[in-house]
């Protein structure tokens, strides 16, 4: 039996975020360039305020890259 992903949950600082859309990153769910030789680019995100962020690692949220709850089937 598969355990379900589960959303990454960040106390995000404010300010510009690039998280990961390619999944090869070392340092989920930032982006850490390793999309570069593909035509995936991150999710660019301003965060306006600091407060907790869920960021989906499931990748089937209709709100990326925020989490939407589609993960707990
Ligand atoms: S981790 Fe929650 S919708 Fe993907």
């Amino acid at each position: 039996m598969t355990k379900a992903k589960t959303p990454f949950i960040i106390n995000e600082t404010a300010g510009t975020k690039y998280y990961c859309k390619c999944g090869k990153s070392k340092n989920l769910p930032y982006c850490d360039g390793s999309h570069q030789g593909t035509e995936v680019l991150p999710f660019k995100v301003e965060i306006d305020v600091a407060r907790t962020v869920a960021i989906c690692s499931c990748g089937q949220s209709k709100n990326l890259p925020f989490c939407d709850g589609t993960h707990k089937g």
